[in-house]
């Protein structure tokens, strides 16, 4: 395992101290968030815990699947007491960037039906102001040409179709595209706001006071920012 790797199991594992038996629980999109939902697992046959999780992708829900996490869906619960999921950028006051792997959609409204929500991640997500990592929108399929003309009003850089000709579509079948905005986000509220105001856009990948706490692996080890004033402030 290379040594950012091992970073991103050591945030995803030390993310599960906030688990607690009987918890119903957001489970995460991709590289780091796995080694969360793996230790869950590993939890749920070695020490007994009961927990339930709600996967934010296809790709989580076997993931867990497989660990034998009993799973229930968004629209089934009507509360979930944490969300455990990793990021793509997070500033200062905690707010991020998500949907680099392409489930931003999901991963909002799970997290918004989260009494808290944990990131995970290594130190190379930890900016100053947001926007070196492209920022991810899901829009509908049939709209993005007419999305992408209204963003080149606002975006300073190039705004591309993930996947170009043969275009990624998510699980909710929508394309995303990706805006160059360099590290200019210092507002994200309002830019998340101006962007979703455009026709065709489903979500935006701007996390806004969504955002609790961060597990940071980094090469001198694990940090738990807490956010002062947060759900687990
Ligand atoms: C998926 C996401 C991921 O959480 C984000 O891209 C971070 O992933 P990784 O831990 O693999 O770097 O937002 O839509």
């Amino acid at each position: 395992m290379d040594r950012v790797e091992e970073l991103k199991r050591e945030a995803g594992i030390a993310a599960c101290s906030f688990v607690r038996d009987g918890m119903r629980i957001g489970l995460g999109t991709g590289s780091t968030v796995k080694y969360t939902v793996i230790e869950i697992g590993r939890m749920i046959s070695e020490e007994g815990i009961d927990v339930i999780g709600v996967p934010t992708s296809e790709a989580t829900r076997e993931l867990a699947e497989s660990l034998r996490i009993p799973l229930s869906t968004l629209e089934e619960v009507t509360s979930l007491d944490i969300t455990i999921d990793g990021a793509d950028e997070f500033d200062s006051d905690f707010q991020l960037i998500k949907g680099g792997g392409g489930a931003l959609t999901r991963e909002k409204r799970v997290a918004e039906k989260s009494e808290s929500m944990v990131v995970v991640a290594d130190d190379r997500k930890q900016v100053v102001t947001l926007g070196e990592f492209h920022l991810p929108l899901e829009v509908g399929k049939d709209d993005w040409h007419i999305v992408v003309t209204k963003l080149q009003e606002i975006c300073p850089g190039q705004v591309s179709l993930r996947g170009g000709e043969s275009p990624y579509v998510t699980d909710n079948d929508g394309y995303i595209l990706d805006c160059e905005f360099g590290p200019t986000i210092s507002d994200p509220a309002s830019l998340e706001g101006q962007i979703r105001s455009i026709d065709g856009v489903v979500e935006v990948g701007l996390f806004v006071d969504i955002c609790d706490a961060v597990v940071m692996a980094s090469p001198s080890g694990v940090t738990t920012l807490l956010k002062q004033g947060g759900r687990l402030d």
